[in-house]
């Protein structure tokens, strides 16, 4: 039997995280150029399953049985199994991923999402794209305690949608290709400790946060006509004012603001945090001619890692 093998991308949001967590609407764009792949092979003679994991933290071969409970890994093969109701032969599962964990770019969806789409396949069903979805949201919720969903969805659909909580998923057509430049703090933050900061932010000053979420949300809803219009220096400005509204919600850092200020110097026409925040990416968007020029300012500001890469237009 060959192996069953699943491929998912990164993710930025583009506008609107924490306001999505209280139901404000976000953009997210799925991003190629981080990449996931969960491959699984039977494993019939051997006496257990193994997991063997490939990426930046990690590179070693751990048996099944030796996950902790909690473990992201364990929790979303055991909810795929659970909701198929079949338990699997021993196997092999390989996870390789270029996705920097804890950076804001969608490691732990894309491990939900992928792990949920491989093992479905090996026990032999085809789930529907929105179980898919569902079933890596249940994972992310046990280890997230609040997400909006956004992280999975973008990843599971793989393509730039328009996202409530409470509302129905739409794609967005991209009129013209968007060169955007993602840049790294080299920090790690979980992101569940900064939407845990929001919450208690929320609940201690409800008079001063409940209207920067809302300045976010209508910043959100400005930013997806620019998008489906092609006007890229509108999402520019837009995006410099979702930045700002986020360093008034306290989840910027020194570095991000570093980054952002760096970016807008070299001719960038907007940027702003991505994710969680307080450390992990920036992303910026450029005209073709300014990339370059970004990318290396950037570095010279401290930034580890830079990804120039591209939102393509809707076909
Ligand atoms: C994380 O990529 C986006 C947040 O809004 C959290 C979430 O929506 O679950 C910070």
């Amino acid at each position: 039997m060959p192996a069953i093998i699943s491929k998912v991308p990164g993710k930025i949001i583009l506008f609107g995280e924490h306001a999505v967590v209280y139901d404000f609407p976000a953009i997210a764009i799925p991003i190629d150029a981080v990449q996931l792949k969960v491959s699984i092979l039977p494993a019939f003679m051997e006496e257990q399953s193994t997991i063997r994991i490939r990426n930046f933290n990690r590179n070693e071969d751990i048996p099944f049985s030796e996950l902790e409970l909690s473990d992201p890994i364990r929790i979303s093969i055991e909810n795929v199994c659970t909701f198929i109701n079949l338990k699997p032969p021993h196997f092999k599962m390989t996870i390789t991923s270029s996705i920097p964990i804890a950076a804001g770019l969608g490691s732990s969806a894309a491990l939900a999402v992928a792990i949920t789409k491989c093992m479905s396949q090996f026990l032999g069903i085809n789930l529907k794209i929105e179980e898919i979805n569902s079933l890596a949201f249940k994972s992310e919720e046990i280890q997230h305690g609040l997400p909006s969903g956004i992280d999975n969805s973008v990843i599971t659909f793989s393509k730039p949608i328009f996202f409530s909580k409470t509302k129905t998923i739409s794609p967005i057509k991209i009129k013209s290709p968007i060169h955007i430049i993602l840049a790294d703090t080299g920090k790690r933050t979980l992101t569940k400790e900064v939407v845990a900061f929001v919450k208690q932010r929320l609940e201690s000053d409800p008079d001063t946060i409940k209207p920067i979420l809302s300045d976010i949300g209508r910043i959100v809803e400005k930013a997806v006509k620019a998008l489906c219009n092609g006007e890229i220096e509108k999402l520019g400005t837009l995006m410099i004012s979702n930045h700002n509204a986020l360093r008034q919600l306290g989840v910027s850092s020194i570095e991000l603001n570093r980054l952002v200020k760096s970016a807008l110097k070299n001719g960038a026409l907007g940027a702003k945090l991505c994710g969680g925040g307080r450390g992990g990416y920036m992303v910026a968007i450029c005209m073709p001619s300014s990339c370059e020029k970004v990318s290396s300012g950037l570095i010279s500001v401290g930034a580890t890692h830079v990804i120039p890469t591209m939102i393509k237009e809707s076909k």
